[in-house]
């Protein structure tokens, strides 16, 4: 059984302005993961330098609701980070859909503008090469449980998981999980194996924000968190009748 790593999702409106976290399971990088102490002193640091920040935007254009420009926040952001590992500065960086969920921070999204990202997002998926959408289950089950890969501690290279269990509840016997995504359990008995749900399935895998614009799964896809043969390997943990998910 395995903890995982956090019960709730990155969400765009946090500060920082993005609706991925850093790392996908949701733990942003620091420099020096400061003790308790140090923490306090790193608390203090961006106190102040955001009552400079903000002092200085003053009169800047796009000013967020503390009164800060977005590119202040996203130097400060550059400043309070370091790149370590897998997790490389970059990731500070927002698509063109992250800026505009985070512009749209507890608002609707007008629907034309919605529609037309959810489209951009399902035009570009990339479905099997060979046609073969199910893998192996229990390799899937392994995937779901991986919080490993893309953090700050991984060597590079390091093979990511899904960290499927830290928002979805799946096959009934693992007891820790988040609900932060709906249940999974009995996905395949439900829905069945046809050719629409097997491509479904995998679109919503492969990048999220074709269903959702501005919704918090990761895109294990399009961002290359896993492989086509690990993205198999989890659609069969959610659709082979053999599963323990639909048993
Ligand atoms: C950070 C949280 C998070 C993680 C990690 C996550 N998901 Fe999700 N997932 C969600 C949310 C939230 C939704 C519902 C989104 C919505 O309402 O549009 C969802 C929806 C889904 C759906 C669609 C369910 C349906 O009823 O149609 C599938 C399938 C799915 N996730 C599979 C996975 C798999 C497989 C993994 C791991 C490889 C995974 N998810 C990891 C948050 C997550």
């Amino acid at each position: 059984m395995r903890v995982p790593t956090h019960n709730k999702a990155p969400t765009h409106n946090e500060v920082p302005t993005h609706n991925e976290a850093p790392t996908h399971n949701g733990l942003p990088t620091q420099k020096h993961p400061p003790p308790a102490q140090g923490a306090r002193a790193l608390q203090w640091r961006i106190a102040a330098s955001l009552a400079v920040v903000a002092g200085l935007a003053l009169g800047g254009a796009a000013l967020s609701d503390a009164g800060v420009s977005r590119e202040a926040i996203a130097q400060l952001m550059k400043q309070s980070f370091g790149e370590r590992g897998e997790a490389r500065l970059d990731r500070l960086d927002q698509s063109d859909l992250q800026r505009i969920c985070s512009d749209y921070t507890g608002r609707e999204l007008p629907r034309e503008l919605r529609e037309g990202l959810e489209k951009a997002a399902l035009d570009a998926v990339k479905y099997p090469s060979d046609g073969r959408y199910l893998g192996d289950f229990k390799a899937g089950e392994r995937i779901a449980q991986s919080g490993v890969g893309m953090q700050f501690s991984d060597a590079p290279g390091t093979v990511a998981g899904g960290n499927c269990y830290a928002c979805h509840q799946i096959s009934k016997e693992e007891l820790a999980y988040g609900n932060i995504g709906p249940s999974l359990y009995q996905y395949g008995k439900l829905r069945g194996n046809s050719e629409p749900i097997l491509r479904y399935t995998w679109a919503r895998i492969y990048n999220a924000h074709a269903f959702g614009a501005c919704n918090s799964m990761p895109r294990f896809g399009a961002a290359g968190i896993l492989t086509e043969q690990q993205m198999r390997d989890v659609m069969a943990l959610l659709l082979d009748p053999q599963s323990p998910v639909n048993r």
